[in-house]
């Protein structure tokens, strides 16, 4: 796989553009590679065998693709996973209640811990296309549904502590609900 940009890098702000159909080999190959880190990087054993930082999802900018896809693995029951990739994302409806990740939000380009609160959407909708270019609709909520938010914003050039109130990191902590 390419390198994880680091968050100083620029091009981490960049707005990624849409993708056109049908994919690129090149695409389809850092899809591949983006599941796999994730997948391995979950895995206990393996992420400590070929030192991978703890990740459940990546976007293609991250790699320094500036194209509008994002990959998550969802563990969701203990050593099962489910792969999303989601291409051209749109979130088309939200919650009206916020959730925030309690021990802080993280992100495989930030190799440091961000204290804070992120105030996400508890649930979203997002429409977007698979990699053979059929469209489709997601419903995430919880862990999931951050995960989709913080992967979209990527697309748009902003980092998880881009949301986090820099004189009050722990502002308005009673209108969200911890996870
Ligand atoms: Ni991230």
């Amino acid at each position: 796989m390419k390198d994880i940009l680091d968050e100083k890098d620029k091009r981490l702000r960049n707005i990624s553009k849409d993708v056109v159909f049908p994919l690129t080999k090149e695409d389809q190959q850092n899809i591949k590679d983006m599941l796999e880190y994730l997948t391995n990087s979950q895995i206990e054993e393996l992420a400590e065998e070929y030192n991978l930082r703890p990740g459940m999802g990546m976007s293609a900018i991250q790699l320094g693709i500036a194209k509008r896809y994002f990959v998550v693995v969802n563990e969701y029951e203990e050593g099962k996973f489910e792969n999303y990739v989601l291409i051209n994302p749109k979130i088309i409806s939200t919650s009206e209640e916020k959730i925030y990740v309690e021990m802080g939000e993280g992100c495989l380009s930030v190799n440091r811990d961000v204290e804070g609160i992120v105030p996400r959407y508890a649930r979203v909708t997002v429409e977007g296309y698979n990699e053979k270019g059929n469209k489709i609709r997601v419903r995430a909520r919880e862990e999931l549904a951050i995960a989709f938010q913080h992967e979209i914003d990527h697309l748009n050039g902003i980092l998880f502590y881009d949301h986090i109130d820099k004189q009050n990191p722990f502002k308005d902590s009673d209108k969200y609900r911890p996870i």
